[in-house]
């Protein structure tokens, strides 16, 4: 098993010296935990896909302290950069902005872009500053399952696979960060909770709702619909209902709410019946699903029925990863 780092001074300089080593380190953000490595050391940065299971073709986000460091990556000419990083960095935002030659093309996956993001939990904060070293880090689990929220996640996913986990508590988004590739015309590549609508208010211009690179690769016949289809899916089977679920009763089916349902009489609600958040805030929704998700997992149920958010701002993201989960092979 891993172990388990605080964020004293010495946990993390322990944690930098071993990325400035070469090795890997699970850090902390605000949106969920990674699997960090040091984005130039091309023999860490394939420890990374092994660990993960994580197929070439699918590039890896790098993490930065500063608008100055992304720039010795990427060009960051472009003026809308310098708009969302005011806006919106430090934060569960990244952009997609062309690469510069010193980033490793196993990095990005071949392609002539590279991702870019500045996650603001302060201990990655930390931790990057005492590395000194841009880190590519994609969400510490095995590739298609559901993402980490808890260092205790990551222990029970890749545990056996490395040697420290950073606990910097409960990630505080709950869903990996937006991806904005940037340009004239900009393309959200996945939601999250910085919502389409306030980057387009950031940017006064529209930005289009676009396919990942690995739907892209799918729809080209580059992946195994498989491969793409099981992403953040649990063991279990997943279900969506909107309104009424057709079988809230069903035994051995776990009712998932957006809210707490109306209890019929004081403690009466079936032991099945779980709800993401008091009132349905999707800040609270989208902090909690990947939690619930492992949780039911390992609760026996033969299926998970979860209610879809309301479309629209964060309820875009949660929907992104609920559909994904419920998507069958
Ligand atoms: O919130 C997050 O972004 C988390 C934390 C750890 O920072 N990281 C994360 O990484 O979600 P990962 O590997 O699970 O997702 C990275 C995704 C890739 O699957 C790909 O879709 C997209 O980022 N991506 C990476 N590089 C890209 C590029 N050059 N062009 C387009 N999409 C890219
Ligand atoms: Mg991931």
């Amino acid at each position: 098993m891993a172990e388990i780092l605080t964020d004293s001074d010495a946990d993390l300089d322990l944690a930098a010296g071993t990325l400035r080593a070469g090795a890997l380190v699970a850090i902390p953000t605000e949106t969920v935990y990674g699997l960090a490595a040091n984005a130039f050391c091309e023999a860490a940065v394939r420890q990374i896909f092994a660990v993960k299971s994580r197929p070439f073709i699918d590039p890896l986000i790098v993490h930065v302290h500063s608008l100055e460091q992304a720039g010795t990556l990427a060009d960051i000419s472009h003026p809308f950069v310098k708009r969302l990083a005011e806006a919106f960095w430090p934060g569960p935002l990244t952009l997609v902005l062309p690469k510069k030659k010193i980033v490793p093309d196993l990095v990005t996956a071949g392609h002539p872009t590279v991702a870019i993001r500045m996650p603001a939990h302060p201990v990655a904060r930390k931790i990057l500053q005492r590395a000194d070293l841009p880190l590519a880090a994609p969400s510490a689990n095995q590739f298609g399952y559901v993402s980490p929220t808890t260092a205790q996640h990551v222990q029970d996913s890749l545990g056996d696979r490395l040697r420290y986990i950073v606990d910097g508590g409960r990630c505080d988004c709950g869903v990996e960060s937006a991806i904005v590739l940037v340009g004239d015309n900009p393309v959200l590549l996945r939601p999250g909770v910085i919502s389409r609508e306030r980057l387009e208010a950031c940017l006064g211009v529209p930005v289009a709702l676009g396919k990942g690179l690995m739907e892209t690769a799918a729809d080209k016949g580059m992946l195994a619909p498989g491969l793409l289809k099981k992403h953040y899916s649990p063991r279990t089977r997943v279900e969506l209902f909107e309104g009424v679920p057709a079988e809230e009763n069903a035994a051995g089916t776990a009712v998932v709410w957006q809210r707490r349902p109306a209890d019929p009489g004081a403690g009466t609600l079936s032991k099945n019946v779980f709800w993401l958040s008091e009132d349905g805030d999707q800040t609270t929704v989208a902090r909690n699903i990947f939690e619930f998700l492992r949780r039911l997992d390992g609760m026996g149920f033969s299926k998970i029925y979860i209610e879809r958010s309301p479309d629209g701002g964060i309820g875009t993201a949660v929907n992104d990863r609920l559909s994904r989960a419920a998507a069958k092979l």
